[in-house]
């Protein structure tokens, strides 16, 4: 096949559904630096860019917040990042889908709990729709009434100060007013799969 020239052609090895091949894959190809993956706008599909972007390893945090009639609400994220540090501010972003979306949506304050390496289990839990996911655990109401659970690596309590609208997400940014940290392991989250940081070497 001319790689070059077909338009459309079919998947690659790495799954992309519809793959459309142009100047670029070419010259890859020629310098040896082909892609395992290529799509560009015309042709990708959420699954190729949501494979695309788990190449981007994180860390796993649940952020939780409590809404005026103290209903607890939390989720696993991996959205968590660093916005500043003067002002202190973070951000996370929720899919307009998830049910917990109407307490963000209002809560004052938004706690984010950074999970270690041995609280895989409450990762599953908190990305699954469930009526109560703090049922049996141990947890204590911060800032707000969000929950702060036991274990993590790090806790960061936030005054929810902005909300922005992202395409098929709402994006929070809160302002840190305390945090705390332990010496413990993260949880990582790469390729669809939590890891260990304890099996990670440094480079
Ligand atoms: C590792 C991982 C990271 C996730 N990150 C996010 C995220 O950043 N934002 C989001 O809206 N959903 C994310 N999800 C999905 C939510 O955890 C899941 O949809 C959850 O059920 C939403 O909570 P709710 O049903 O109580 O609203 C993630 C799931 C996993 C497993």
């Amino acid at each position: 096949m001319d790689r070059g020239t077909n338009e459309r052609g079919p998947s690659n090895n790495a799954g992309c559904g519809v793959l459309v091949l142009g100047r670029e894959p070419r010259e890859h190809a020629m310098s040896q630096l082909a892609p395992a993956e290529y799509c560009r706008e015309e042709s990708f599909d959420s699954h190729a860019l949501r494979r695309a972007l788990s190449c981007f390893a994180t860390g796993v945090t649940v952020v939780t917040a409590c809404g005026p009639d103290d209903t607890r609400v939390g989720l696993t994220a991996n959205s968590f990042n660093s916005v500043s540090l003067d002002l202190p501010l973070v951000l996370w972003s929720l899919s307009l889908r998830a049910p917990s979306l109407p307490i963000f949506s209002v809560a004052s304050h938004f706690a984010v709990n950074v999970l270690a390496d041995d609280q895989a289990e409450l990762a599953r839990r908190f990305a699954t729709p469930l009526p109560d996911k703090f049922a049996g655990l141990t947890w204590r109401a911060g800032l707000g009434g969000a929950p702060i659970l036991d274990g993590c690596v790090a806790q960061f309590e936030c005054v929810n100060e902005i909300c922005h609208a992202g395409g098929d997400h709402l994006i929070f940014i809160g302002r840190v007013h305390r945090f705390r940290t332990w010496n413990r392991t993260p949880l990582v989250f790469c390729a669809g799969n939590f890891r260990s940081a304890a099996a990670m070497s440094k480079v």
